[in-house]
């Protein structure tokens, strides 16, 4: 689990990912596809600091967020004074009661670096979706972003929010390959005002890529079939989306 969502660092998460990501986009992006399925309860794992929360309440809809970072769960929970956050681990959570549709999005499933992670995490989505339910979420592509790190052994990120720049400088460590296109991730956070840079964090993290064909293989052993799949380019890396429904059994 990385530092990147504890203490001040998911202040700084939240600062640098307001320019990163276009919520407004990625809220339409994924509330099509919650309402092409009918879906009225929601569910988002890896709430972070609920920017899409925020969304999903202004639009007066039944949301929930599970996350398992306190620090990202303050944050949201500042943003979004009547939503419910709960503090928790995709690998093994129960909800109250189960939902029409669950999220995972911001590529947090780059968390789970095990089989057994994986596993555990489509198998509690089985327990809480409602018959109907999908399960819907991104993940990095392997066959896209192993080449591009080990071309680019530096890759910069830079964002400004409130008048301050920021800039994240992330190594991947692919010679030394893990288990499973499990990745070193090495990130150094610094501002830079008056070209004079100043560190604000060293986060090293161990994240895993997939390829498209390990999460079809995942998914089916799990019991979940896929409906849609969508290759979607995000502010840093490839991604796909997959949308997928509990297998209807005889
Ligand atoms: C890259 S952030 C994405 C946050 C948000 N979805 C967004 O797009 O801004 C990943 C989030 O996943 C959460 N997370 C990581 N591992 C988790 C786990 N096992 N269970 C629940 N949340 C987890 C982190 O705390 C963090 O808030």
């Amino acid at each position: 689990m990385a530092n990147l969502y504890d203490g001040k660092m998911a202040a700084i998460y939240d600062a640098m990912y307001q320019t990163f990501v276009d919520y407004d986009q990625e809220y339409a992006f994924y509330n099509t596809l919650i309402q092409e399925n009918n879906a009225s309860s929601i569910l988002e794992i890896g709430s972070g600091t609920g920017n899409l929360a925020k969304r999903f309440e202004q639009n007066k809809q039944n949301y929930q967020g599970l996350d398992y970072s306190d620090d990202m769960i303050a944050i949201a929970k500042e943003r979004n004074k009547n939503c419910s956050f709960m503090q928790g681990d995709m690998r093994n959570f129960q909800l109250k009661n189960p939902v029409d549709a669950i999220l995972i999005t911001g590529r947090s499933t780059s968390y789970l670096i095990t089989n057994a992670d994986v596993n555990t995490t489509f198998d509690a989505i089985f327990k809480n979706l409602t018959k109907d339910g999908v399960l819907i979420f991104d993940f990095i592509d392997a066959n896209r972003f192993i080449p591009f790190t080990k071309e680019n052994p530096v890759i910069t990120h830079e964002a400004e929010y409130k008048n301050v720049n920021y800039i994240r400088e992330s190594h991947w460590d692919t010679n030394n390959s893990l288990e499973n296109f499990m990745l070193e991730w090495n990130a150094e956070y610094y501002t830079m005002s008056n070209g004079k840079k100043e560190v604000i964090e060293n986060d090293f993290s161990t994240v895993r890529v997939f390829t498209l064909n390990e999460i079809q293989l995942f998914l089916y052993l799990n019991n979940f079939e896929i409906i849609k799949t969508i290759d979607r380019k995000t502010y840093a890396y490839d991604t796909y989306v997959i949308v997928a429904r509990k297998k209807i059994t005889a």
